[in-house]
């Protein structure tokens, strides 16, 4: 890792988790020394979001999300590992050091190569290797004004010339590799450009900076888009297709479509406020994102059954953010850009204010299924419409769309009121009680959810767990392990024998062991596994005995794992008889 560890553990001692999380989430509710606050990473609406004052980690009983302060802030502000230390230390007014950190340069470096790439490519656009794709801008009716708005390029028809630009202005092929803008020839060794032959569009961060690119086939073929591979600054799923032209719109509204040529088409009809997810299904970092820049949105999916489905996972994913969210209809296209070529800008303006608000979206789809002319389907419709309802977070919404629900049905307003509250103190009733119980006995899923870090030998990594989770409750055990010669050479975890392996270094050299130390210095899905692990309960009556059983269990498991790989099943057998008669 390039920043300092001691910077780290300073920056972990300034920063007060509970302050940080309490500048995002209102934690209200108290019990013992954590705090609860609704999560901001799933959609909830008991809280099961803690945060630990005296272990300085958050940990979501609901969706498993944990870590400390570094991951708190990469995770909801969307930053990289030194872009959330950065913010940390701004916060806490300290400097990173930066001429010597690699990371940093790095990815300054990457930065600048994409810039010149889509440079690169844009100039393209004004040589004859363009001629195709300016062709192409034209047949999708795309403005001059368009394309230097967008940046647009053109990547040529041929194997190295961008990889052949890119080295005479100085960069290596191995930068170029890592960027995801040539791949590696396994037979000759040598490298070819991967994007050829397609209308390039680069994506730029809210920063503006270049981070990736998508590039469109000019004409059929398959795959008709392709996009940037993840690398240090890219990850289609985290970031969202021209954010950086919407979020200077004064339009107080985003309108999410799903095609890059959506968005340049509805940019170019006047409303700049449209941006696209990058060919993912919508995640839930790309809505926070989004809901950091406006208040409202317009969902303006493709008319086709994927369009829909992926309207109404839109729709519930932005839920938890407050946002007021409408839903387009598309009639007579198949997407917006077809729209607006068809009826024109203000045909779709007509289309923005006529859209349905997604509760009366979602009645509408409940009404669907029953037939309204009898009786029967009435009474159906009004009791799965209430239901909808109740999960309904907004009091004064619930109303508004519980009496229009009575004038559908022809029930009284104070009966589907009634029952509106009947449901919705039973529903937190039951969350309730849901969460108590996965406090006290939290749910222990043998593996972790992150495929990474997946345990090869699970009853041997339940072990290992138990010996970093006595540590970092009682951080003197640590000595105890040295006692029994215990190193991260027998973990058969290699993400759990790093941890321990930091949290030796730290004691060896006179540093502090805390849970919020060790946050600083693992992956995110690791930290996550280790504020999971840190939620079994409290007290270990006898921590000393604990951590020798478990790791007598470690050494147990790691010979029957040796021996099992070198014995035959006859000699195999009888060994284990051996070690369960010397156990006792
Ligand atoms: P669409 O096929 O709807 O693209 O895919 P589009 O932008 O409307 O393009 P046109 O109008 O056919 O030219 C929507 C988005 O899904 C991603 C791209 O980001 C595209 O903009 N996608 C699509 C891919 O990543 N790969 C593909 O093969 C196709
Ligand atoms: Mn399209």
């Amino acid at each position: 890792m390039a920043i300092p560890e001691s910077f780290l553990d300073e920056l972990v001692q300034k920063t007060d988790l509970v302050e940080l999380v309490g500048g995002y989430v209102k934690l209200s509710k108290r019990s013992g020394s954590n705090l609860f606050g609704l999560c901001p990473f799933h959609s909830e609406k008991t809280p099961s979001f803690s945060v630990s004052a005296d272990k300085q980690m958050y940990y979501c009983f609901g969706c498993g999300k944990g870590g400390g302060a570094v991951n708190f802030i990469m995770e909801i502000e969307n930053l990289t590992f030194p872009d959330a230390v950065e913010f940390l230390a701004r916060r806490a007014g300290l400097t990173v050091s930066d001429t010597k950190d690699t990371a940093r340069t790095s990815r300054r470096r990457l930065l600048d190569l994409n810039r010149d790439a889509a440079r690169f490519y844009h100039g393209v656009l004004s040589s004859p290797e363009g001629a195709a794709a300016v062709r192409y801008i034209g047949e999708r009716r795309i403005s001059k004004r368009m394309v230097t708005r967008f940046g647009l390029g053109a990547a040529p028809n041929s194997w190295n010339s961008l990889g052949d630009a890119m080295t005479s202005m100085g960069y290596a092929a191995k930068e170029l590799l890592d960027a995801g803008l040539v791949k590696e020839n396994k037979k000759s060794g040598g490298f070819y450009d991967t994007f050829r032959n397609r209308l390039v569009f680069p994506v730029i961060d809210v920063r503006g900076a270049v981070i990736g690119f998508s590039g469109r086939m000019l004409g059929a073929g398959e795959p008709k888009y392709l996009n940037s591979p993840d690398t240090q600054v890219f990850s289609k799923s985290r970031h969202l297709f021209a954010l950086n032209l919407a979020k200077k719109s004064k339009a107080g509204m985003l309108i999410l479509t799903e095609g890059n040529i959506d968005v340049v088409a509805l940019h170019q009809a006047g409303f700049d406020c449209a941006v696209a997810s990058l060919g993912t299904s919508l995640t839930d970092t790309q809505v926070r994102l989004m809901a950091r820049y406006a208040d409202k949105l317009v969902i303006a999916f493709d008319s086709d059954g994927a369009g829909e489905k992926a309207a109404a996972r839109a729709i519930r994913l932005t839920e938890k953010t407050g946002m007021g969210v409408r839903l387009l209809r598309l009639q007579g296209a198949k997407d917006p850009d077809e729209y607006i070529n068809k009826f024109g800008a203000d045909a779709f303006r007509l289309l923005i204010e006529r859209s349905e608000n997604h509760i009366v979206y979602k009645m509408g789809d409940i009404k669907r299924k029953y037939d309204m002319n009898t009786e029967d389907g009435r009474v159906g419709y009004l009791s799965e419409a209430t239901q909808m309802l109740a999960g309904i977070r907004s009091r004064p919404e619930r109303e508004i769309y519980g009496a229009r629900l009575a004038e559908e049905t022809g029930v009284s307003v104070a009966a589907v009121e009634n029952e509106l509250a009947n449901l919705t103190k039973r529903d937190e009733w039951r969350r309730k009680r849901s969460m108590e119980r996965k406090i006290t006995r939290p749910a222990e899923a043998a593996q972790p959810s992150a495929r990474s870090i997946r345990y090869a030998n699970e009853y041997s990594a339940i072990a290992e767990e138990g010996v970093v989770r006595c540590i970092l409750l009682d951080p003197p055990l640590i000595d105890e392990a040295r006692g029994e010669n215990f190193s991260e050479s027998e973990f058969s975890s290699p993400f759990l024998a790093k941890a321990f392996g930091i949290l030796r270094a730290r004691s060896e050299s006179g540093k502090e062991i805390s849970p919020a130390a060790l946050f600083a210095a693992l992956k995110p899905a690791e930290a996550e596994r280790i504020s999971a692990i840190l939620q079994k309960p409290e007290s270990i009556p006898d921590g000393q005995q604990a951590l020798r059983d478990y790791i007598k269990k470690i050494r147990t498991e790691s010979f029957r794992a040796k021996a099992k790989a070198e014995m035959n099943v006859g000699e195999y057998f009888s060994s284990i008889k051996d070690i369960k008669g010397l156990g006792g």
